[in-house]
């Protein structure tokens, strides 16, 4: 039984087998390309197989076209009856998303030879001149994309039959029938992988053809059919492939896989081997932007250039200097920059005044509203630099109902700047001496200050944990606060022209008229040549007249003089018109006196001095005579004073 079986089978296969062969060289031939890498494609045009194996028959450039065939021909017409069928899946790219061009087409042709034809909505397949021509022997089935009247389109997604022409034989908008026979319809150019079956039965002439998204299997009813002799079309030999094209409207159009059989079905196309479509590139430029872009690419340079130099410019105008050892005073540094805003960049209008050592600026801090007075000090050493500023910071510490509050300080290059509590009524020489029209001081008042600025200046002597020496006490260093109470300012200032001098020279810094005679000899600033100056301010505010007139220290003299002749009284200031105290008045002057004593032993303390100004005690009893006991003598003792 088994070894009858054998031949038989044998026969089977020579039967069965074997005539099946004879018939595929006959005219039967298959292929399947799932990705094209690899595939020896006859490409032209701006056809090209990517990299990652599509094939791309456009690539988004205007007008181009491209053509891509299977690179041997198919014998078709000696066939009796000859089939064929495709599959192929697709994905078209829009660039500009609002309008597509112009579409992709399947093409079975007699020629591989389509460079006569024109791209845009010619598809690549045929010229402006030879629609419809019998020689053009054809069949297409295009995927439009693009409506175009000349070949009346039904609209801008649609498949079409084509036979030599572009004016469809049958065509339908994009989209398939489901299973119960409705039409869903599809984007063409939505960039989304679609499948296409084209079917010609050659024996009942019937064309179906399919579309239908990915993963999805053939529709049961085609989207498109007709009835067509194809033999009266096609020659002996056809050539099978795509064309595509691009006009003013642009799209990348992308075949992923492709099979096809020739009296035989097509193979299944395996789509998990399918190429990976590009990510979506940059849309291309409109015309807008293209002139759009470089005037704001311009504008966009000059504006960042402008800001580079204006940035430079404002790091010039608000450049500081800052030494490493300063980091310690860093909570009592002010920047330049809030200076500056605060003055409203100095202007001149906020000038407070000019002296010695600088101007002086009123103004607001931006942030914190306080009204300050910035004292500008040029000063080009840094010798001593680190002991003044940590002086000026130690001071800061001060805080006395008699004292101009030094909030802090600022440096730049060549420049010091000291920054004071603002007092709103300004100094008070321009009250005694009528300088800004303001109001004559009365009695009350000028004892008031007096005794303030006895007060400060115990503070600083005594009081604090150590000793301040002011230096400089004069009329314009007192200056007056809202209750136009006596408060000291510009404290310790003549010590940084002492530290830029040097110990080996012998310049005394004040002002002439305060200055204590023995500083000419030691050179040594004490409590007690603060003192001095002290006793010629009381007598300067008691008498409205300045310590020198002229060259000559006059105001003692002249004080003194008074009272030999008994009447002390007459000293005082005329412009009270006889409106004071006497008793306080006489205190006054005599205290004056006392403390500006050209012998240092003579002079009372800052204590004894608020002790006799509060009554608390009676100053020594003094006449006009003991007074005057070597005074004159002395007085003329002429020293080398100076102002830096
Ligand atoms: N804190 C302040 N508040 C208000 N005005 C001030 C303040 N400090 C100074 N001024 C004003 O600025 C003017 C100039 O002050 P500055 O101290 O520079 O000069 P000065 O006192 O006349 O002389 P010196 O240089 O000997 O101190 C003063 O006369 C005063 O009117
Ligand atoms: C498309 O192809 C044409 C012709 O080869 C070429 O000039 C053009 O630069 C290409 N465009 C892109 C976007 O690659
Ligand atoms: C293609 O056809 C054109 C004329 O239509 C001809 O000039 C050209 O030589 C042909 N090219 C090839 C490769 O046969
Ligand atoms: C496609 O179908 C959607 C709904 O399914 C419909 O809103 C739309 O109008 C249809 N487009 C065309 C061209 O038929
Ligand atoms: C060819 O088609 C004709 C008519 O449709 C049919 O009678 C014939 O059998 C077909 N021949 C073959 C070989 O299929
Ligand atoms: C076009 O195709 C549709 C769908 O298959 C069909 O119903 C219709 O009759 C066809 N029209 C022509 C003119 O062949
Ligand atoms: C189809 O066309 C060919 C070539 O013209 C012709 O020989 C054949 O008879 C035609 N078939 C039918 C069914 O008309
Ligand atoms: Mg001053």
């Amino acid at each position: 039984m088994s070894g009858m079986n054998r031949p038989s089978l044998l026969l089977h296969l020579l039967f069965f087998v074997l005539p099946n062969l004879s018939e595929l060289a006959a005219g039967q031939d298959q292929y399947v390309y799932s990705g094209f890498t690899g595939a020896d494609l006859t490409l032209d045009g701006v056809a090209t197989i990517t990299p990652d194996g599509l094939l791309e028959l456009t690539n988004g450039t205007f007008r181009l076209k491209g053509h891509a065939f299977h690179p041997t021909p198919f014998q078709f017409g000696n066939t009796p009856n000859g089939s064929f069928a495709v599959s192929y899946l697709f994905a078209i790219y829009c660039v500009q998303s609002h309008i597509c061009g112009h579409g992709l087409a399947f093409l079975v042709a007699s020629s591989n030879n389509f460079s006569d034809t024109m791209p845009t909505q010619y598809l690549g397949l045929i010229n402006d001149h030879n629609n419809g021509y019998a020689i053009n022997r054809f069949f297409a089935v295009e995927l439009d994309t693009n409506w175009n009247d000349e070949f009346k389109d039904i609209d801008n997604n649609h498949l079409g039959i084509d036979i030599n022409s572009l004016d469809s034989i049958n065509s339908s908008s994009a989209g398939y029938y489901d299973h119960n026979g409705n039409f869903q319809n599809m984007t063409l150019a939505s960039y989304q992988v679609m499948q296409v079956w084209v079917e010609y039965d050659g024996d009942s002439k019937q064309i179906d053809v399919s579309l239908a998204p990915i993963h999805m299997a053939k529709p049961i009813k085609p989207l498109l059919s007709t009835t067509y002799n194809l033999s009266t079309v096609l020659t002996d030999m056809v050539y099978v492939g795509f064309s595509a094209s691009t006009g003013s409207f642009i799209s990348r159009q992308y075949v992923l896989g492709w099979s096809f059989g020739i009296n035989m079905p097509a193979p299944a196309i395996d789509i998990t081997k399918l190429p990976k479509l590009p990510s979506e590139g940059p849309k291309p430029r409109s015309k807008v932007l293209e002139i759009v872009l470089p005037i704001v690419t311009a504008a966009f340079v000059l504006v960042v250039g402008i800001t580079v130099i204006l940035l430079v410019r404002r790091r010039l105008r608000y450049a500081e200097l800052r030494e490493n050892w300063e980091t310690e005073f860093e909570p009592h540094r002010f920047s330049y920059k809030d200076l500056f805003h605060a003055t409203q960049g100095f202007k001149s209008k906020n000038l407070l005044g000019v002296g010695g050592f600088g101007r002086v600026y009123k103004g607001v801090l931006p942030r914190s509203k306080l009204e300050i007075a910035v004292k500008r000090i040029s000063h080009d050493s840094k010798q001593g630099m680190k002991e003044f500023v940590a002086e000026v910071v130690s001071i800061g510490h001060l805080q006395h109902r008699n004292l101009v509050q030094l909030h802090g300080y600022c440096r730049r290059k060549a420049e010091l700047l000291l920054v004071y509590e603002y007092m709103s009524n300004g100094s008070l020489d321009k009250y005694l001496y009528d300088q800004d029209n303001k109001p004559t001081l009365t009695w009350a008042q000028r004892y008031k200050i007096i005794k303030g600025i006895a007060s400060g200046l115990l503070y600083l002597h005594q009081e604090w944990e150590k000793v301040v020496l002011h230096r400089d006490i004069k009329p314009s260093n007192v200056l007056l606060d809202d209750e136009l109470n006596g408060r000291l300012g510009d404290f310790g200032l003549a010590r940084l022209y002492d530290h830029e001098t040097g110990p080996q020279t012998t310049h005394v810094v004040g002002t002439i008229g305060y200055l204590a005679p023995e500083l000419a000899r030691t050179n040594k600033a004490t409590p007690l040549s603060d003192v001095f100056s002290f006793g010629m301010f009381a007598l300067e505010v008691t008498c409205g007249r300045k310590p020198v007139e002229g060259n000559q220290l006059m105001l003692v003299e002249w004080v003194l003089d008074h009272w030999h002749r008994g009447f002390l009284t007459d000293a005082v200031d005329t412009k009270l018109q006889g409106a004071y105290d006497v008793d306080e008045a006489c205190l006054a002057l005599k205290l004056g006196l006392l403390s500006s004593h050209p012998l240092i032993n003579l002079r009372p303390n800052t204590r004894q001095i608020m002790q006799y100004l509060n009554g608390d005690m009676a100053p020594p009893d003094l006449n006009p005579t003991h007074m005057s006991f070597n005074f004159i003598s002395l007085m003329q003792n002429k020293v080398s004073i100076q102002r830096p």
